[in-house]
């Protein structure tokens, strides 16, 4: 009987549809429809349960209430795609350019909380790992899951060291670089020339064959970096020594000439917290593009490459190199204020400052302004700092910087660092994608695993002309202004 009078409530609706304005009509009918699935024993949005942990909307244009579960705090932009005007209708999509407010995947490899700066990975907080833990002890954890026991590490270890030799011809393709070639643009070539080295790559579905190429690209990364670096010096190539432990063997693989490198600890350490620090970082641009190129189940080599490039850009890591260019600009402390000034009239950008997710202070900038003071003991002050000192000291008193919640991110004194153990500026960068190697892994396998996941593929507000007739050349005007 109920089911009648809906039935037919849905019918009459149909033939008088025509003789009012839509939105009104679309109203009235939403109205009285809700009333009768109500009297039905239906729920009013469409059958399903009204819970506390949903979402209520109306859609204005046709008087139309939908229920989205919320679950982690999230809808799912997808069941925005029932609301629609008429049956012709694609559906509603969300407009996110950037994705600032996008969660893109679900992953138990990082919490990070941006307003407390809080960063942990697989639940340990980034303070400790930095105190107490070794890089490979960090790429095992972030990859595993757990943090390895002696016996498991071990393995790791022994695995990662089975791989650090690049196949012979890895050299002649990198001596074919120019003099001056940017080693962060070898590195990322070299990255994903491996995937040409080991077609069996390809085979992404078998986890063993997964598990095989990130222990790979883990173990080949510093010796394509170190030659990338001996590259541009002109200095011949320095092969791994597997008996040194796995940043021992790249500071070796970089400075040692003839044999005659003698490792300073204190700075060997530090370049392994660095290297912990940038592990991994959520969903940030590198990683997400490693995913997104993943996502359409190419090897892992080319989809690392992407996340090389992404991290090539000054608004990514890149921008610890632009911190020093910037830092060697102002040249002095005295031109800090007037440099300020124009970073607040929109001129200039204070690069190493902000950040998409911390809105206070990183707390890998906190950890790496400690590294700087136990490096800068050992190498002498560099200049520099006095000037990023200044500058800290004035943008966190000023208004601008407050407001926006700017901070002084991983790359702020990062490249102070670096310079003092003798990287030059175009090469820190590399030094970054070293460190974040673990966390591209980690991130892959897990986009790889996650059911949820298709092919990144997003949709786009289409603002281009309307069809129109195609124009032969001839009787094409030419713009006065072309
Ligand atoms: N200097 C001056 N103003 C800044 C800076 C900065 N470094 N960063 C942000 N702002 C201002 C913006 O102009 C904007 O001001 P407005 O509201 O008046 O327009 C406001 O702060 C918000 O900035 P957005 O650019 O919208 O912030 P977004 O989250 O998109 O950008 C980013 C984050 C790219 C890191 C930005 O802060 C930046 O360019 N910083 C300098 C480059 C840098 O250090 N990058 C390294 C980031 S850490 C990493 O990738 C490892």
């Amino acid at each position: 009987m109920k089911s009648a009078i809906l039935f037919s409530f849905i019918i009459s609706r149909s033939s008088t549809i025509l003789l009012l304005p839509d939105v009104l009509i679309n109203a009235i009918y939403s109205f009285f429809e809700g009333l009768l699935y109500f009297a039905c024993g239906i729920d009013v949005f469409g059958g399903l349960p009204v819970s506390n942990d949903s979402l209520t909307i109306t859609d204005n244009r046709t008087g139309r209430t939908y229920e989205l579960a919320i679950n982690d705090n999230t809808i799912r932009a997808n069941d925005l795609r029932q609301i629609k005007v008429d049956a012709d209708d694609f559906g509603l999509m969300t407009y996110d350019p950037s994705f600032m407010s996008t969660a893109a995947c679900r992953s138990a490899i990082t919490f990070i909380d941006g307003e407390r700066g809080i960063l942990r990975y697989r639940g340990y907080p980034i303070e400790q790992l930095a105190e107490k833990s070794s890089f490979l002890e960090v790429a095992y954890l972030l990859n595993e899951g757990a943090l390895p026991d002696q016996e498991q590490f071990d393995r790791w270890t022994d695995k990662i060291k089975n791989h650090t030799y690049v196949h012979t011809n890895i050299i002649k393709f990198l001596e074919g670089f120019r003099y001056d070639a940017h080693p962060m643009g070898m590195m990322l070539s070299a990255v994903s020339a491996l995937s040409t080295f080991y077609p069996d790559a390809k085979n992404i579905k078998d986890p063993e064959n997964r598990y095989l190429q990130r222990v790979r690209l883990l173990a080949k990364a510093p010796t394509i970096a170190a030659f990338a670096f001996r590259h541009s010096r002109g200095l011949p190539f320095v092969f791994p020594d597997n008996d040194l432990d796995y940043v021992g063997n790249f500071v070796n693989m970089t400075f040692s000439i003839g044999g005659r490198h003698k490792p300073n600890p204190v700075l060997q350490r530090a370049l392994e917290v660095l290297f912990v620090l940038h592990a991994d970082h959520e969903q940030n641009c590198s990683t997400s593009a490693v995913r997104a190129v993943g996502s359409s189940h190419v090897d892992l080599f080319s989809a690392v490459s992407a996340g090389v490039a992404a991290l090539y850009g000054p608004l990514h890591g890149g921008a610890n190199e632009a911190v020093i260019k910037m830092l060697d600009e102002i040249g002095s402390v005295q031109n800090v204020p007037n440099f300020i000034k124009e970073v607040k009239e929109g001129k200039r950008k204070l690069m190493g400052f902000g950040h998409r997710v911390y809105k206070s202070y990183d707390p890998r900038a906190k950890l790496i302004k400690r590294i700087a003071d136990e490096v800068f003991d050992q190498t002498g002050l560099n200049p520099k700092l006095k000037i990023a000192l200044e500058l800290e000291r004035i943008a966190l008193e000023e208004d601008y910087f407050v407001s926006r919640k700017l901070y002084p991110n991983v790359d702020f004194y990062s490249g102070l660092i670096y310079q003092a153990m003798g990287y030059p500026t175009d090469y820190f960068t590399v030094l970054f994608a070293l460190g974040r190697m673990p966390g591209w892994l980690a991130q892959w396998e897990e986009m790889l695993l996650d059911d949820d996941q298709k092919i990144a593929r997003p949709r786009q507000i289409y603002t281009g002309s309307e069809e129109r007739p195609y124009v032969p050349m001839e009787k094409r005007k030419t713009s006065v202004t072309a």
